[in-house]
This record gives C-alpha cells, structure tokens and sequence, in this order.
C-alpha cells in the first residue's frame, strides 16, 4: 500500500504528479474550504510531511499517528520542536546548501538598499518629489572599503562576506561560536568578540540560527554599542532582535539604519517600522527565488522519499532516530 504525504506549501503542481507516482498525496486546497481543517483532518494518514513556514510540536502534531518524516524545505528549523520529534521517532529533514548563494545576493541587496536608501528614493522618485537635484540631506551612505561584521559565519555569512571583501574591498570580522581558519586565510576576516565587532562595524549582519541562546541577541544594549553611523542587517531570524529596541534605536537615531527581511511576528503587518524611511522591510524573501525554491523543494522531494523508502535522508537534522 502506497505512503500518505501531506504536501502543505512551497510544493508545484509538477512535484506533486512526480510524489504520487510513489505515494498518495494530499494537498490542503483554499477551494475545498479551510485550509488549516483540511491539514488536521489529514494528519491522522500522513506518513510524511512537506512544505514550510508551519510550526510542528507536540501540540500540532498529537493526531499525526503514523507520522515517520516532516521534510521541511527551509535550511531554518526553528519552528519545529526537535526533542519532540525525537521522544516520537520522527525524522526531521531541511535544505542547506541549495539556498546559500541566492540568501547571500538578498543580505548583501539590504546592505545596498539601507546605506544607499533604494527604497526610499524610488518612492521619493515616484511619488513626484525630484524637481532639482537631491539635497544632502538625503544623500546615502559608501558600502565599498567599509567594515562588514559578520554575526554566525556559517555557509551564507561566508558567502556574504565573500560579496563584500571580494567585490567591494570591505575588511570583514565575524563573531560566532568557532574560528574559521580557512575564512581568515581567504577573506583576511579577523575573529571578535561580539561587543567588539558591534562596535567597529560600519554593517552588522545576522545571520545565525535561531535558538534560546540567540533570542534577542540585539537588544538595546548591543544597538547602543554599533556606531551611530552603522546599519543592522537581519536575515536570519526576527526573534534574534528585540524589535521594539531596534525601532526605539531607529527612531532615536542611535543607529543609522536597518535592512530587515524577518521579524518578531510574521507576516508583519501595521508595524511602527513602516513609518520609519531609515528601515528597509522585506517580506522574508532570502531564499524567494523560481530557482532556488525550486532547488530547495527538489532536496526536500528527495530528502522525504528516501525517509519514506527507509533510506537514510542526505539532510536529517536529527540523526539519532534514524533506524536502517
Ligand atoms: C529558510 O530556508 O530557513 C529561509 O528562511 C526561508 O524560509
């Protein structure tokens, strides 16, 4: 008898032919009526999960009896609850790699757009107001030959870093829990302590993981001790910054700008920050691209029918509940 899958976003039609050619695949569809209904009353079938963006606990997945793999096409695994699925056996599986170079192009884009003021000009542009030459009041900021301060050199702080040292002459330095010998050899990057590369950064860039240990990692205190002059740029995750600290540090000026693809809450809506011109606001688009996410949904495809299969998956995150 063929496995159930419960295939609930970031999944195409096309992919969902090639599943059922192994299994039964349900697809929770807006024009049979509730989405979120349709998921529950699935569950109960499911011997396999796939999609993204939906939190997975204990709670959620009480109902999932038969449940053996959640593949998630996300490299991010946050909202899952990981001791969970390992007290229940069930495999969880994400997407490295194929995402890092198009997340790098988005983080190094908010560097670009908050220092140079994109968005803000093209709305100025549009919105009629360029009678005479702008005033120097709206004049940007220089990203080349400026410091990049790297928060969590994993594969895309690296690949970011490499953007920057390599394409725009930036001295890098990079804080996180190891030394990356090889970084320092190829980027000249050099090793800080967090307050210390927060206050030598002309860019701050996040991009580690979200865990208890990173929650608010950037409060007010470290927002104080960035220059005046320096930008925040986050493309890991929302709660890796206390946002009203960073609103209070935009309004008060305590820091130059912010370049932001993820928040506290999303989707964000009515946020203070869309009144404020000194934050760009992306809707969490670093991996939003046809052909990364057409990469990404084709690792969690393969990473989901292996699991099925029995095989061990190329990208488990918890490998104490494989069983060959
Ligand atoms: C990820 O893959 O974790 C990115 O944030 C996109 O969801």
């Amino acid at each position: 008898m063929k496995k159930t899958v419960l295939a609930f976003s970031r999944i195409t039609p096309a992919m969902v032919e090639q599943l059922q050619g192994e299994f039964e695949v349900i697809v929770p569809d807006p024009k049979h009526g509730d989405v979120a209904q349709q998921f529950d009353e699935a569950l109960p079938r499911a011997h396999g999960l796939i999609g993204a963006g939906r939190p997975l606990g204990r709670e959620q997945l009480a109902a999932a009896t038969q449940l053996q793999v959640v593949s998630s096409v996300s490299v991010g695994y946050d909202n899952y609850a990981v001791d969970y699925f390992n007290e229940r056996g069930i495999m969880l599986t994400n997407t490295p790699d194929v995402l890092t170079e198009s997340t790098a192009d988005l983080g190094f884009s908010l560097i670009m757009s908050s220092a140079r003021r994109i968005a803000e000009l093209d709305a100025w542009t549009k919105a009629g107001q360029w009678k005479a030459s702008i005033p120097p009041a709206l004049f940007g900021s220089d990203v080349h030959g400026k410091t990049l301060g790297i928060v969590g050199m994993g594969n895309i702080g690296a690949a970011i870093a490499r953007r920057g040292h390599l394409g725009f002459n930036m001295p890098i330095l990079y804080s996180g829990n190891s030394r990356k010998a090889d970084l320092e050899a190829e980027l000249d990057a050099r090793f800080r302590s967090l307050p210390e590369l927060l206050a030598e950064a002309d860019f701050v860039c996040l991009v580690v993981p979200l865990s208890e240990k990173t929650k608010h990692l950037i409060g007010a205190e470290q927002l104080r001790q960035m220059k005046p002059s320096a930008f925040l740029i986050n493309i890991s995750r929302g709660p890796v910054v206390d946002e009203a600290a960073l609103i209070e540090a935009l309004r008060a000026g305590t820091i130059r700008g912010a370049g932001l693809d993820v928040y506290e809450k999303e989707p964000l809506a009515d946020s203070p920050l869309f009144q404020l011109p000194n934050a760009v606001t992306l809707p969490h688009i670093g991996s939003a691209t046809t052909q990364t996410r057409e990469a990404m949904a084709n690792r969690a495809i393969q990473n989901l029918t292996s699991a099925l299969r029995g095989e061990r998956p190329q990208d488990l995150v918890n490998p104490q509940v494989y069983k060959a």
